[in-house]
């Protein structure tokens, strides 16, 4: 079978046993007779199969019951827009803190300005074209604010917060699309987690909404699909939900049980960045633009020190099984991205590529 190492941003790989599973089930899930995609989803087989996806997540994140947990569609542009929406009640008086860390931040801002006369700043590096993570004491929160807005991790520029940021009673907000699950994080920290599935939780078409429950039902005015408060009632289900896609969400969590739980990811996503930073760093020949301390273990940018070689380096390294590795066009050059299903394995083979490649080349 011809499988590569997918080194994708996303749509990322997805763990073999899961892709294996699915296949397993595909035309008759558990005596059905039928694939889950052909399944009513008010059916007792479909509840079970939602259920336990959320059962799941909130076993592996240590979700308490003051928070909902909702399986959304429109990705996580959406709720670059529900979260100003929900949690705005007077949108001439109140204003959001918005932490800018590259460009989804960005975006997560320039979508928020069009539901509330103000936005603000708590910080941004992009004086430093986004290369490093701002400290805690750099942060200029404003206590008055509706909540503040972080992205825990920088999918384009690779850096990631490597705290949670401290807002006092000012709820934090943060969009966790690209490391979710890769590493343990204490959810009471936070007013409202999002993240579209499509890095570390399974395939595009679902987004996960982790919620304080006092945060919903502010605005009584929203149509109800982008209501969280309705969509709660519902249990997501207040129309037809991306069945399949929470399905596999579900075989997702379960293989990361299987790890560990997202202690046993992280101590694996610990050990291949560091694998990957240390070659990287090793020589000169290879060049990571990012501060060390606030490196992202997820998506690893680096350019070549002799740019012309950057064509060869990628036709090679496709022509070896490693594809996707070419950089955002933002910041050129390449990117691996090492979500959590990437085997040690594909983290090796991406090594020895690069210090072949640097014999050859340098
Ligand atoms: C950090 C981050 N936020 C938001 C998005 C946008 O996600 P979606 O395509 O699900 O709207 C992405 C997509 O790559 C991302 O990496």
């Amino acid at each position: 079978m011809g499988r590569v190492y997918n080194f994708s941003a996303g749509p990322a790989a997805l763990p073999v046993a899961v892709l294996e599973r699915a296949r397993d089930e595909m035309l008759d899930y558990q005596g059905s007779g039928m694939s889950v995609m052909e399944m009513s989803h008010r059916s007792k087989k479909y509840l079970g199969i939602i259920q336990h996806a959320e059962a799941m997540l909130r076993s592996l994140m240590g979700i308490s019951d003051d928070y909902e947990v909702l399986f959304q569609q429109g990705g996580a542009t959406l709720q670059f827009a529900m979260v100003p929406m929900n949690l705005i009640v007077d949108p001439k008086g109140e204003t959001a803190d918005f932490i800018l860390t590259g460009s989804w931040s960005k975006k997560a801002m320039k979508e928020a300005k069009k539901f509330f006369a103000q936005t603000r700043v708590a910080a941004s590096t992009e004086e430093v074209q986004f290369t490093r993570i701002p400290l805690q004491d750099e942060l200029r929160l404003n206590p008055d604010a509706v909540y503040v807005h972080m992205t825990s991790n920088n999918t384009i520029y690779g850096t990631e917060f490597h705290y949670t940021p401290d807002t006092g009673k000012v709820p934090l907000v943060a969009d966790m699309s690209s490391n979710v699950l890769s590493r343990v994080v204490d959810v009471n920290r936070f007013g409202l987690i999002y993240a579209g599935a499509q890095k570390n939780l399974g395939p595009s078409g679902v987004t996960v909404v982790i919620i304080r429950k006092d945060l919903m039902g502010r605005n009584a005015n929203l149509p109800l699909m982008l209501d969280y408060k309705a969509q709660a009632a519902e249990q997501s289900m207040l129309n037809t939900p991306p069945t399949y896609a929470i399905y596999i969400l579900g075989l997702v969590l379960d293989w990361v049980k299987d790890q560990g739980g997202v202690l046993g990811i992280e101590q694996r996503n610990v050990r291949q960045a560091k694998r990957l930073y240390e070659v990287i760093d090793r020589t000169g020949f290879y060049h990571c633009p990012n501060q060390p301390d606030s490196r992202s273990r997820m998506n690893v940018p680096f350019t070549l020190k002799k740019p012309e070689l950057t064509d060869t380096f990628l036709a090679e390294s496709t022509k070896a099984g490693l594809v996707t590795l070419k950089g955002h066009r933002s910041v050129g050059g390449m990117r691996a991205s090492l979500y959590n299903a990437m085997p040690d394995e594909g983290v090796e083979a991406l090594v020895s590529f690069m210090i072949d490649f640097e014999r050859r080349y340098g």
